[in-house]
């Protein structure tokens, strides 16, 4: 069944210019493209994203870092999108994701680690509809 997910190239790819590459690598991974767009979240919107962790110490530390340039935001589509996703991005912290994966190739740190991942079922299409409405959503994606 495939299943969709939510990824968004955080603003360290964006400057680092490897958001090609990162979406190249979604792309041969088998990943439809159903939406994308390139947008500065507000502080509002990075807030309201990260609500999950709006107690957490690193709460304000991580909206300011994702307020501080552009990012994309893609919806994709794939059987076993949230796991294969959660998968080939690895570890929070790029240092212990294994080699191969997208953290650990351009993520930086615990912070700045290159790209979100939606982590359930449930909260990728939360988050789906968060950036993207319904019809918006191609129907014969590439
Ligand atoms: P994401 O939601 O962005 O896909 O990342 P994740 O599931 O691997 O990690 P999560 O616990 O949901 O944390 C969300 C993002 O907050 C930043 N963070 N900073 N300074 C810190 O200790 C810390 N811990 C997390 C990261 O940007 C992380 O991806
Ligand atoms: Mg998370």
């Amino acid at each position: 069944m495939k299943e969709r997910t939510l990824t968004i190239i955080k603003p360290d790819s964006m400057k680092k210019k490897c958001f090609g590459a990162i979406m190249q690598r979604l792309l041969d991974e088998g990943f439809e493209f159903l939406h994308l767009k390139m947008l500065k979240l507000t502080k509002e919107q990075a807030e309201g994203f990260y609500e999950v962790h709006k107690e957490k110490p690193f709460f304000s530390e991580l909206v300011e870092f994702m307020t501080s340039g552009p990012v994309i935001v893609i919806a994709l589509e794939r059987e076993n999108a949230v796991l294969h996703l959660r998968e080939i991005m690895g570890s929070t912290d790029p240092k212990k994701a294994p080699s191969s994966t997208i953290r650990a190739i351009y993520g930086m740190d615990i912070q700045r680690n290159a790209i979100h991942g939606s982590d359930s079922k449930e909260n990728a299409l939360k988050e789906i509809n968060y950036f993207f409405a319904e019809y918006q959503i191609m129907r014969s994606p590439l």
